[in-house]
């Protein structure tokens, strides 16, 4: 008996899903039943992806549909990321360094107004210790970053520096990052950008699902009102997630991350549609044209165009208006994506979960070891945070779990580093530190000096570089493994 195309796929999904769920069950959520046990001399990794049988069901189906480049999968992740964030758009890459380069590039677009448009040798203010390709991007559009200092405590930007960084005239936009899963000071960085008139670019890779509160009143003053999407009040404060307060913000999908497609990256347009068009242009080529993959025609005026020096009529699908790039990631990796978004809500619970355990099961060696503090919080306490006078509140969804050795502990952070690792427990620095001490930095000052600036001393950033390290709080972890690490840093430390 012959069977039918529907009948053959939905064998092969059924085998599919039976397969993934005997091959992958340490790959399942560290509180899932059908999860394999830690047993004692497995790795622990610091991150990794945790799925089950949803996605790869998801990425064969996509896959035997075989459209293949982006397509109704990508469409339906893009529209149901941008419902969750409550922003304008967001459009899919294929990496979150893509995300940051398509971001920036965006706004050097000649369709902004002269005084909006980052145009060579414009200054971009950004903070010195994080992932490189937060602040390439900059530098590869011919744009000067400013750097200013981290705060050790949070990882984030001091953001009372951002005004010794400004030159008026020249600043054109802030770029930075929301560290490890803990959001910077929004509410001083927006009130600095609506003063001066900046673009406010959010690097919300490491920050999916991380909220930030402010009192209503000082909401009200920058114009976000509790009725509009993404924004929840409770009568005193205005919330709204991460990578939802600025101009444009960014995602990334790689494994580590709060969600995964293997790679991807995701670009939010937070509240100004048209930059939607520019930012697609720079991501497809820097075509003018924004007909999705496999249709034609979407202006209705195809062959009605004159732009450039190009004769009437010239097909619109082949005209150019930017130095673009092919950025787009595969609608295999939207279909994973799409089980992954349904996740979500459970994997941010699960990180916070995991940081509290780590942090109360440490919380006996703050002789040797500081330990990070979201935004605006003050201390840790078993009951929860206290929080500092201004009002707001920060909700971390967690990149990892960092730790600083203190200065005069018998031991530095790359012996405890290498420790971990001797143990099979995955720990990680704070990515590149100083970014300004890697070799690519050091060469850039010796090549082209006038390339970029450093606006104060960057002793945070380099405390950074020289004392802390992250475990993970990935929410493939069980409390087993956790247990674990925190006893194998416990007897390193206290010796028993
Ligand atoms: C803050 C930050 N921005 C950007 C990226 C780049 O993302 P991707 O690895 O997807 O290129 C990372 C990577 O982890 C990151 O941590």
């Amino acid at each position: 008996m012959t069977r039918t195309p529907t009948e053959l796929k939905a064998e092969i999904l059924h085998l599919t899903r039976e397969y993934s769920s005997l091959m992958h069950k340490a790959n399942r959520p560290g509180n899932d039943p059908h999860r394999s046990p830690f047993t004692l001399g497995q790795t622990i990794p610091y991150a990794g992806r945790v799925f089950t049988e949803d996605e790869v069901e998801a990425a064969v189906g996509s896959t035997l549909d075989f459209w293949l480049t982006l397509g109704l999968e990508g469409e339906a992740f893009e529209t149901e990321l941008a419902a969750l964030l409550g922003v304008k758009h967001s459009l899919l890459v294929n990496s979150g360094s893509s995300a940051n380069l398509v971001a920036l590039s965006t706004l050097t677009t000649h369709k902004l107004p002269a005084h909006k448009r980052l145009q060579p040798g414009d200054e971009v203010i950004t903070v010195a210790a994080g992932f490189p390709t937060t602040v390439t991007p900059i530098l590869q559009n011919g744009l000067v970053p400013v750097f200013i200092d981290n705060n050790p405590v949070t990882g984030n930007l001091r953001s009372e520096q951002l005004q010794s960084a400004f030159v008026s005239g020249k600043t054109k936009a802030v770029m930075i990052a929301h560290a490890l899963g803990n959001p910077f000071d929004i509410g001083a960085v927006i009130e600095f950008c609506r003063e001066h008139d900046l673009w406010l670019i959010e690097d919300n890779c490491d920050a999916l699902g991380c909220t930030y509160s402010m009192p209503i009143a000082r909401a009200h003053a920058l114009g976000f009102k509790e009725n509009s999407p993404g924004i929840s009040a409770d009568g005193t404060h205005v919330t709204r997630y991460t990578g939802a307060w600025g101009d444009i913000s960014t995602q990334s999908f790689y494994p580590p991350h709060h969600l995964t497609m293997g790679e991807g990256g995701a670009v939010n347009i937070i509240h100004r549609p048209p930059l939607k068009t520019y930012a697609e242009s720079f991501r497809d080529w820097g075509r003018d044209c924004w007909c999705a993959s496999g249709k034609d025609n979407t202006c209705n005026k195809r062959f009605q165009w004159q732009l450039g020096e190009l004769p009437e009529g010239y097909d619109h699908k082949y005209i150019y208006s930017h130095l673009g790039y092919n950025l787009k990631p595969l609608d295999p990796q939207a279909a994973i994506g799409r089980q992954q978004l349904k996740k979500l809500p459970a994997f941010i619970e699960a990180r916070k979960q995991n940081w509290e355990h780590l942090r109360a099961g440490l919380a006996d060696l703050d002789e040797f070891l500081d330990f990070s503090l979201p935004t605006h919080a003050t201390h840790w306490t078993p009951k929860g945070f206290m929080w500092d006078d201004s009002g707001c509140r920060t909700d971390c969804s967690w990149f990892g779990f960092m730790i600083r050795v203190k200065p005069d502990a018998p031991f530095t952070h790359s012996q405890l580093g290498r420790h971990l690792d001797e143990h099979k427990i995955g720990n990680r620095m704070l990515f590149g530190g100083n970014l300004l001490r890697q070799p690519v930095f050091v060469q850039l000052r010796k090549d082209r000096p006038e390339s970029f600036r450093v606006a104060v001393p960057l002793d945070g950033a380099d405390t950074i570089m020289n004392t802390a390290l992250f475990l993970g709080t990935y929410p493939g972890l069980t409390k087993a493994m956790m247990d674990y690490e925190i006893e194998t840093i416990n007897r390193f430390i206290l010796g028993n």
